[in-house]
């Protein structure tokens, strides 16, 4: 989503730069932005969002490049297997789910997001202040439901389930937003949450029937389905709105 997100930017005139610690991904991001927007407004990093020291680093680059930033995407996450059996059993479920897998899970989903905000949403609060989005997920505001996981015969203590880490940083990110919305709000820095419901990428047929029918839209999202809604909170369109989490889920989370 990340690229998506660039090109949602790209589109309306904004500079990007794009971190990762995927070389290949940011390679094939870069040329595929190049390909389509000016090449001097596309930059990329590879860097780790959880090292305060990268992100300082970074920071000073860019500033000493002449490049002051003023919207800041908490985007990158890990979306980890769910249904990997080990010696305990499976993986993902709470009584077998192995404190290190929570603890990188929570670093690179929270921790980034709020080393991130600090290094350049303190940068933007220092100066010409700006906009901090927060991608969470519908999961922040409803409870998995763990139907749409089950595998074949398991038994039921047996199951593969979503791990409770997905909904542990996508709610804490919206404590994160609330948090700095306040913290900011006389510098000029608005922070929101954008909850998007699932993209469909190919996933398995079996999935995506049982999730549409949870989702009164009936589908899933088109990966370009929230250009706009990063636009709208990237901008002064939505210059009266901060500490919100706005909901883009095909109605998922009102049934
Ligand atoms: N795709 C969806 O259906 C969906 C739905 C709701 C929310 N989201 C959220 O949107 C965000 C993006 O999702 P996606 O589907 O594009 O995921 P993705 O896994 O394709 O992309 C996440 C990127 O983050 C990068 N990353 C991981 N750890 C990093 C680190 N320490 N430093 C820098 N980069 C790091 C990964 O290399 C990867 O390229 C995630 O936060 C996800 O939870 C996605």
């Amino acid at each position: 989503m990340g690229l998506e997100h660039s090109r949602a930017l790209l589109e309306v005139g904004a500079s990007v730069v794009l971190l990762d610690t995927n070389s290949d991904k940011l390679d094939l991001a870069k040329a595929t932005l190049e390909s389509e927007y000016p090449k001097n407004r596309i930059r990329v990093s590879l860097s780790d969002i959880t090292s305060e020291t990268a992100m300082s680093n970074l920071l000073s680059q860019l500033n000493s490049a002449g490049i002051l930033l003023s919207i800041l995407i908490n985007n990158a996450g890990i979306n980890p297997k769910y249904d990997e059996v080990s010696k305990s059993g499976m993986k993902s479920r709470v009584e077998n789910f192995e404190l290190a897998d929570w603890e990188n899970q929570l670093r690179i989903g929270l921790t980034g997001a709020f080393i991130c905000s600090k290094v350049f949403g303190g940068a933007m609060a220092n100066s010409q202040g700006g906009v901090i989005v927060n991608i969470a997920s519908d999961l922040s505001v409803i409870a998995p439901n763990q139907q749409l996981y089950e595998k074949g015969d398991l038994q039921a203590g047996e199951q593969p389930v979503k791990p409770i880490t997905y909904s542990v940083i996508k709610t804490g990110l919206i404590g994160l937003t609330r948090y700095l919305a306040t913290y900011w709000h006389n510098d000029g820095v608005r922070v929101n949450a954008l909850s998007p419901g699932g993209v469909y990428d190919g996933q398995e047929d079996e999935f995506v029937t049982k999730l549409n029918s949870l989702i009164p839209l009936g589908r899933m999202a088109k990966v370009d389905e929230y250009h706009s809604a990063i636009q709208f909170l990237c901008s002064d369109a939505s210059a009266y709105m901060t500490g919100q989490n706005l909901v883009i889920d095909g109605g998922r989370s009102i049934w």
